[in-house]
């Protein structure tokens, strides 16, 4: 890692800050790591995941530390790192980040508040609220709305530094997709397909960003499939898997069909892979990422119309809604610390929410894009049991070919994502350098 390019992000970060001092009557800002999630009755936990808030400006993870920020002072780290013989402590080795903090170390819980120290004008911003009433917190002061508000608008600008982060997530997700294809042509079954991503990408599953959807024919219609099935092969994969990076997530969707496929599937495929890179070229500043998604909607009218799957042209399917029944998600949303990131929605750093169209209530991006923010690309066309039923009987079923659709239901559907940067001039893919197919 470049040291230096973390200092402007740390820098940058400061000086964001500057927004929000005043604004939100605070002159401290506690973000603190996190603590463990125990499973109901249990005493095992579920993987930990830092506060994002506090992964922002610090590159590790672990339960118990808090990050200290005054206005114009270097921020103070304190590490907690009990003298545990149970389980390891994150042992703190010298490393680039370091630098950018006043470092205290504290081995014992109850040592933590006093390092803190005074909370008159504080907000503290973590799930630990125990721990923050240990510490003089009043219930005001934990989670104020315009101080996570205020974070959240800052965090969907991002600095070179997170840019850096998402292209190597980039980088060792695509690797692992790679890998996972190859699983996939030599017959795998979807754990199998699985094992050979998370190999890839170098980590066991709690270090993906999100569980990953890998799914064989039919499966693909289920969007946020989770299931890894075993002993079943198939001959098309939807395989959607990120990998993170210093905190930061990838988010890749790839779509393969074998050469057993439907040729006219196949051929859709190809047409879909052109029409996603189309909707990636469609991002730059000033675009409304809802005029995106209703383009998006255009141009897999006209793919419908073309392959027959709806017996309307491509103009009459959008104009009736009945893409809708096809592409049923929004067509991405911000990417960063959180592969849904924050602030999507979001009207201002004072908060605000721009709510989507009523009928595309599933986008989780309204923003009008700005250079420095980064979005995901996912456009799809499912054939989704649930979605179609209704048609077969309703106003529209003529509208739809339902030999073509029954001829292909069992294909699942196809997803293309890639990871796009909104730069001054246009954009940036940051997916296909690492991922060109
Ligand atoms: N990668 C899954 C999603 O974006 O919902
Ligand atoms: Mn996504």
């Amino acid at each position: 890692m470049d040291a230096s390019l973390y200092r402007q992000h740390v820098q940058y970060v400061l000086q964001q800050l500057e927004q929000i001092w005043d604004s939100c009557g605070i002159d401290k800002l506690v973000l603190h790591s996190g603590c463990h999630h125990y499973y109901f009755g249990d005493d095992q936990y579920a993987p930990f995941r830092t506060n994002p808030n506090f992964a922002y400006l610090v590159p590790i993870s672990g339960p118990g530390h808090c990050l200290v920020i005054r206005p114009g002072e270097q921020p103070k780290l304190i590490w907690y790192s009990p003298d545990d013989y149970w389980y390891e402590p994150t042992k703190l080795v010298e490393s680039y980040w370091q630098n950018e903090f006043e470092m205290i170390c504290v081995s014992k819980a109850d040592d933590v508040p006093k390092h803190v120290g005074e909370v008159g004008k504080a907000a503290f911003v973590g799930e630990d609220v125990a721990f923050a009433e240990t510490c003089g917190f009043a219930a005001a002061q934990v989670n104020p709305d315009s101080v996570v508000t205020g974070l959240h608008w800052i965090r969907s600008y991002k600095s070179d530094y997170e840019i850096y982060c998402i292209e190597q997530a980039n980088d060792i997700a695509a690797k692992a997709h790679y890998a996972a294809r190859q699983v996939f042509e030599n017959h795998g079954s979807e754990l199998d397909i699985h094992h050979a991503y998370v190999q890839a990408a170098g980590g066991i599953d709690a270090e993906l960003p999100y569980e990953s959807i890998v799914a064989l024919n039919q499966k693909g219609s289920f969007l946020h499939y989770v299931n890894k099935r075993r002993n079943v092969s198939g001959d098309v994969l939807l395989l959607d898997s990120g990998a993170t990076y210093a905190g930061y997530a990838s988010d890749i969707t790839r779509t393969w069909a074998a050469s057993s496929v439907d040729e006219g599937f196949r051929a859709m495929l190809r047409d879909f892979n052109a029409l996603e890179l189309a909707l990636c070229d469609a991002v730059k500043p000033d675009v409304s990422f809802v005029d995106l998604h209703v383009q998006a909607h255009q141009l897999i009218g006209e793919l419908l119309a073309n392959y027959q799957i709806l017996n309307v042209s491509g103009h009459e399917a959008f104009d009736r809604g009945l893409t809708r029944v096809f592409f049923p998600h929004g067509l991405g949303h911000f990417l960063g610390i959180q592969v849904h990131d924050v602030a999507g929605r979001q009207e201002n750093i004072s908060g605000g929410a721009k709510a989507p169209p009523a009928e595309y209530p599933f986008l989780r991006t309204t923003r009008i894009l700005e250079p420095t923010m980064v979005v995901t690309i996912e456009p799809g066309v499912y054939f989704i049991d649930s979605l179609l039923r209704p048609e077969r009987s309703g106003a529209n079923a003529r509208a739809f070919n339902w030999e073509r659709i029954d001829a292909w239901r069992g294909y699942g559907g196809m997803r293309i994502e890639d990871d796009v940067l909104v730069t001054d001039g246009g954009h940036r893919n940051l997916t296909r350098p690492y991922h060109p197919e």
